[in-house]
């Protein structure tokens, strides 16, 4: 899968090289005062018409560019990729440019590469100025002062990556911490239903190329999947398993980290990790999505009003995105019904039942300790309502309870972390809170 992807986005832009490449043959013989051999005309001429089909058909340059580009921008970046692409383009560069010490050509090559008119050469330099989207996106960098026409133009980071469709490298995606968890679908314990909603979203994920471009699909961005339910039912575990299947890094995107106090700020923020991660395989998780969608439309304040302009500029950024994004949210019911259908898997993550919980124990409780017999999943998962992270939690601590007394886990050290597990959240407790394992936890005197 990943390897069709692979492929089909090099060979889209293959021809851009051949053309460069030729262009560059052309230049320096003309410079020569050499005849351009009609060979060599014709063979442009095809090369032109293969790259503009490409760049209206092909998938690489939507799906490795966030934002629309016209022809003049492409051969822009086209070129100031080349030398990363094929770094003969980048001697060839050099060559023609000579006393330029970088590989990556500058606004005079190009526009004497495309024998520009003057006209033309506007058009070129308003391409790269400050406000095109070659530059607002991100796409590519200027050095020296905006319009100088000997400095040379070059991709930023991982643009090229992005186009050839080669992984980028973790950890320039900025404001975000990479999950590390690796999670398999035997550990997730859901309802059937949900699994099987989980499934459907990979193929969202695994199956665009079919149904997009083979099948002509519309292209709608994402898949965007919203996980509701409350905390410490799965949904970031979930989430990891997904990323296993995948084998793609999952990064959780902190939103506080992106919110700035400067307006502004944050859309630029958002901007630079949407730009980062377009068309990457790897999955964006989004949490606490409620708190950005509930706000919405709520215009009281002129705080509210920035924040709301974040909020549709982030929803916006979501729905255009390239890749899979995965919204996480505890109170479902704060969402409205026009949003979530803007997602294209919704799924709800309940609380556990005791068939359920028994599971959790089961996969839950280290699995090499030294365990007495009384210590029974379906027993402890009939015994208390607790979700699944509860459970994690105070499985290990029971571990950690009859590691530090040197004993075999045994109920008595369950029921105690179950006590302090369920005690957490400061509320007033009672002993029939634990239900049957009450009877094991220890003397009120010792511990509580
Ligand atoms: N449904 C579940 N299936 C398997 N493990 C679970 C489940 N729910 C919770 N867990 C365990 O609890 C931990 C915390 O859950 P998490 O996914 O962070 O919950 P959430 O993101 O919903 O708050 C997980 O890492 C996992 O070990
Ligand atoms: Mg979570």
């Amino acid at each position: 899968m990943q390897t069709e992807r692979t492929n089909s986005l090099s060979n889209d832009l293959a021809v851009e090289w051949e053309r460069i490449e030729l262009l560059g043959r052309m230049l320096e013989k003309s410079r020569q005062g050499d005849e351009i051999s009609s060979n060599s005309l014709d063979r442009l001429l095809h090369l032109q018409v293969q790259v503009e089909k490409n760049r209206i058909k092909g998938q690489a340059w939507s799906r490795g560019i966030p934002t629309e580009l016209n022809n003049i921008e492409k051969d822009v970046l086209a070129c100031a990729m080349a030398p990363e692409a094929v770094p003969r383009l980048g001697w060839m560069f050099q060559s023609l440019q000579p006393g330029n010490v970088q590989p990556y050509p500058t606004p005079a090559l190009l526009q004497e590469l495309f024998a520009l008119t003057m006209d033309e050469a506007n058009v070129l330099y308003s391409a790269i100025g400050d406000s095109s989207p070659l530059r607002q996106h991100n796409l590519i960098e200027v050095e020296g002062v905006g319009n100088d026409p000997f400095s040379p133009l070059r991709p930023t980071s991982g643009v090229t990556n992005r186009l050839l469709g080669r992984p980028v490298p973790a950890g320039n995606l900025p404001g975000t911490m990479m999950v590390k968890i690796r999670a398999q679908w035997d550990d997730l314990v859901l309802p059937e239903d949900r699994m099987a909603m989980l499934r459907e979203f990979l193929l969202w994920i695994n199956h665009k190329t079919t149904v997009v471009e083979k099948w002509g699909g519309k292209d709608c961005g994402g898949p965007v999947a919203l996980f509701s339910g409350p905390s410490g039912t799965g949904k970031t575990f979930a989430a990891a398993v997904i990323a296993t299947e995948l084998g793609w890094p999952l990064y959780r995107v902190d939103l506080g980290s992106l919110v700035s106090k400067y307006i502004g700020e944050t859309e630029k923020n958002l901007n630079r990790l949407f730009d980062a991660a377009h068309g990457q395989p790897m999955i964006l998780q989004f949490d606490e999505a409620d708190s950005l969608f509930s706000k919405r439309g709520n215009i009281k304040e002129a705080r509210d009003r920035y924040a709301n302009m974040e909020v549709s500029h982030l929803l916006s950024r979501i729905e255009s995105h390239h890749g899979p994004v995965i919204l996480t949210t505890n109170l479902r019911s704060h969402l409205d019904a026009a949003f979530a259908r803007r997602f294209q898997i919704v799924v709800d993550f309940p609380r556990p039942d005791a068939t359920a919980r028994k599971f959790l124990w089961q996969r839950l409780l280290p699995p090499r300790a030294p365990r007495l017999p009384d210590v029974d999943p379906a027993f402890l998962g009939a015994s208390v309502n607790l979700t699944g992270g509860n459970i994690l939690n105070a499985a290990l601590h029971a571990a950690y309870l009859a590691a530090g007394e040197n004993q075999p886990m045994g109920l008595k050290q369950v029921a105690l972390a179950v006590w302090r597990e369920i005690g957490k959240d400061g509320r007033e407790l009672s002993s029939s809170d634990l239900g049957p394992l009450a009877r094991y936890l220890p003397r009120r005197k010792q511990c509580w």
